[in-house]
């Protein structure tokens, strides 16, 4: 595939088959994915592929907090132009999903598949070093390697969907995972074939023009 074809098609996909991914084509995926960039080189990244009964369980704990009230990481109050694109979002995915703003039970059950990784096969939670923290590199880094795991994915005929939720109750992806005391999970990206018939995989979501965000210096 093309870098252009993969960049243009890539896209967030939040339905999947419960078609298996093998070992062997995660591993293909990681290894062409970091080759991504990172500064001086560090690689402040850890990664973790998870599928099976440690995937079923971030699942099952992280539904299981959610419908607790369990506290998780909220967003602050945004500018008006982050704001907007944010709601735009929202409604073209609800009006996908045929979720009416009023049905409380369908917005609920979206949400909770957002903490279900999107049912996928495979769940990649990148996490860096505590000693990091504060640093603004490390997360370019995992920025850098998130888009080309989603890119290597694209590649190969498979799906993704970076995501924030997944990884949002730290203690659950310690305990399925293994994640140690001193690493920090960063971003989670749900991996798996996209299935065609889900409704939100239709989504092109729209993006600002090329003027409307640059600057041009010296052209
Ligand atoms: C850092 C980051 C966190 C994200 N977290 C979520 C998430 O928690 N839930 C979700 O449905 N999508 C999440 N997304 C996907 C974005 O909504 C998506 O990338 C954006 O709407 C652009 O759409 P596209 O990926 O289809 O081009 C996240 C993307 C990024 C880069």
């Amino acid at each position: 595939m093309e870098t252009k074809d993969a960049i243009l098609s890539r896209k967030s996909i939040r339905g999947y088959l419960a078609k298996p991914v093998p070992r062997e084509v995660v591993r293909q995926i990681l290894e062409t994915a970091l080759r991504a960039p990172s500064a001086e080189n560090m690689q402040p990244w850890h990664i973790a592929a998870v599928t099976g009964a440690p995937l079923e369980g971030i699942r099952r704990d992280n539904v299981e907090n959610v419908l607790s009230g369990a506290p998780a990481a909220k967003h602050p109050e945004l500018p008006e132009a982050y704001q907007r694109r944010r709601v735009e979002l929202a409604i073209e995915l609800f009006g996908l999903m045929d979720i009416q703003r009023e049905d409380k039970a369908k917005r609920k059950e979206w949400l909770l598949r957002g903490f279900r990784f999107f049912d996928a096969p495979v769940a990649i939670i990148l996490s860096v070093s505590k000693s990091l923290r504060g640093e603004t590199w490390p997360i370019h880094d995992i920025g850098a390697l998130s888009q080309t795991i989603c890119l290597a994915a694209e590649d190969l005929g498979l799906g993704t969907c970076i995501e924030a939720q997944g990884v949002l109750y730290t203690d659950v992806i310690r305990k399925h995972t293994g994640l140690p005391e001193d690493r920090e999970p960063v971003i989670g990206i749900a991996l798996g074939y996209p299935d065609p018939a889900f409704p939100a995989n239709r989504l092109k979501s729209r993006r600002a023009e090329v003027d409307e965000v640059t600057v041009w210096a010296g052209f």
